[in-house]
């Protein structure tokens, strides 16, 4: 049995007020909550702030990028043990707006799992494909290659510290969901390719979250599809209530 996920990307959100606010309110409404994990991902800058807040609850902290070097000369960038100092135990890798918008490719993203895991984080990979590729009957084809890129050289005995998440580009932050079923399929087909890459018994035992406009309305019948074992939200996380009862629906 897969416990369900639920993670919220805050993105590029928040003030060093709000975001403190912001899992303060979601702590109180979650409390009872022993059967999803939690987690918040705050912008970096944020994060020692919101770590401190949710201490001894039952929300973790990630972050939404990393760097594969573990010091030095990397103007701008993070490393997997600054994350870890400053009480983060997830970290998106691979994004679609890091993907799209900043240009990450296959390669780079791998280094990034590979370092994330070598370090003991454990790394919420995105993989999805643009509206133009699901049109043109390509989506299996480009989520098959995106995964099995990024976990190329991830041990066996690693894979259940990556959660992964299925990101459709044309769901984010467009208001417009996958629906259950185009998830599930594609969730499935995700599963039957790490069946492939690793055995079907890791297969059966890690998580595949959803992500795209989920949104209370939609969240319990996404969730209640057999291969959906949680959520990667965007715009609903930034909104204790909504989050909140999302997490609860995946109780
Ligand atoms: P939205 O929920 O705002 O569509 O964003 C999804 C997402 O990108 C989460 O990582």
């Amino acid at each position: 049995m897969r416990k369900p996920f639920i993670a919220g990307n805050w993105k590029m959100n928040t003030t060093a007020e709000s975001s403190v606010a912001l899992v303060n309110a979601l702590k109180a409404a979650v409390k009872d909550v022993t059967t999803v994990d939690i987690a918040v991902v705050p912008p970096f800058v944020y994060l020692a702030a919101v770590a401190k807040a949710a201490a001894g609850s039952n929300i973790a902290v990630g972050a939404q990028d990393v760097y594969f070097e573990g010091n030095g000369a990397f103007t701008g960038e993070i490393s997997c043990d600054m994350l870890k100092d400053v009480g983060c135990k997830y970290v998106i890798i691979g994004h679609s707006e890091r993907r799209h918008v900043i240009g990450e490719k296959d390669d780079l993203i791998n280094k990034k799992v590979l370092a994330a895991l070598k370090a003991g984080l454990k790394p919420i990979l995105c993989v999805g494909e643009l509206l133009a590729e699901r049109e043109a009957g390509k989506t299996a084809a480009v989520v098959t290659e995106q995964t099995t890129r990024c976990l190329a050289g991830v041990a066996a005995d690693q894979l259940l510290n990556v959660t992964i998440a299925y990101e459709p580009v044309w769901a984010i932050g467009t208001g417009r969901n996958a629906t259950p079923d185009q998830a599930q399929e594609v969730h499935v087909m995700i599963r039957k390719l790490v069946a492939k890459l690793y055995s079907q018994e890791l297969a059966d035992k890690l998580r595949i979250q959803y992500g795209g406009s989920a949104k209370p309305a939609n969240a319990a019948e996404l969730i209640g599809q057999k291969d959906v074992d949680g959520l990667l939200v965007g715009g609903a996380s930034l909104k204790a209530d909504d989050f909140a009862e999302m997490i609860k629906a995946a109780q």
